[in-house]
């Protein structure tokens, strides 16, 4: 693939239907009680950072619910929207249900404002392949969540943007290492989501 086509694909905010297509209006199995799993950063975090992280301070949250939620955004994320696209209730959030003994009949949302795909020293948000293990570890810790039974119904977002590239592109300014630095990236996403299918 050319390298600017996987930068394309690594920089988009893109879902994936884990079972069935999503944007579909066809009534089916997959519809039902969907779950909604997040992975990613700010733009699909509702909530994970710490009371501390400027998401929970004005003027995030003006819009939508009034005051600040936890949202990098002035209302709605990405998580937000994709959950009332299908119908589904909002996902527990990581930070607050993680610990909890809740099933994870409506998801759950493991985005952290300013995840990366590689750590970055500055950043200490959960990576993506740290994210998918907490989905590892609670589904196995609890085996509430079985292929059978809810893998139709269960949709993820992934939500992976710029700051890896901001990172390296600042040490980096001749480029001429970018498109194998890219490479990497999406092998890491194509790593990350290969565990979460295994
Ligand atoms: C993701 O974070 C974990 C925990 O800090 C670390 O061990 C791992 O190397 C990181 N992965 C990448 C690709 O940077």
């Amino acid at each position: 693939m050319h390298y600017l086509m996987k930068l394309f694909f690594s920089l988009s905010l893109f879902f994936v239907g884990i079972n069935g297509a999503v944007g579909s209006n066809q009534p089916s199995q997959a519809n039902k009680n969907p779950k909604l799993f997040v992975f990613g950063n700010s733009y699909a975090d509702t909530g994970n950072m710490k009371p501390t992280a400027l998401s929970w301070k004005l003027p995030y949250g003006i819009t939508f619910p009034g005051k600040p939620s936890g949202r990098y955004s002035d209302g709605l994320t990405a998580t937000d929207f994709l959950a009332k696209q299908l119908g589904a209730k909002l996902p527990y959030l990581w930070r607050t249900h993680g610990k909890k003994k809740v099933k994870l009949n409506r998801g759950m949302n493991f985005a952290f404002g300013g995840s990366e795909v590689f750590d970055s020293p500055v950043d200490r948000s959960p990576n993506i392949s740290t994210q998918v293990g907490f989905l590892v570890n609670l589904a196995l810790a609890r085996r509430v969540y079985t292929i059978d039974g809810d893998l139709a119904s269960s949709y993820a977002l992934l939500s992976y943007s710029g700051t890896d590239y901001y990172g390296f592109i600042d040490q980096n300014p001749n480029m001429a290492a970018y498109p194998a630095f890219v490479e990497f990236i999406v092998e890491d996403i194509q790593y990350s989501l290969g565990i979460m299918n295994g």
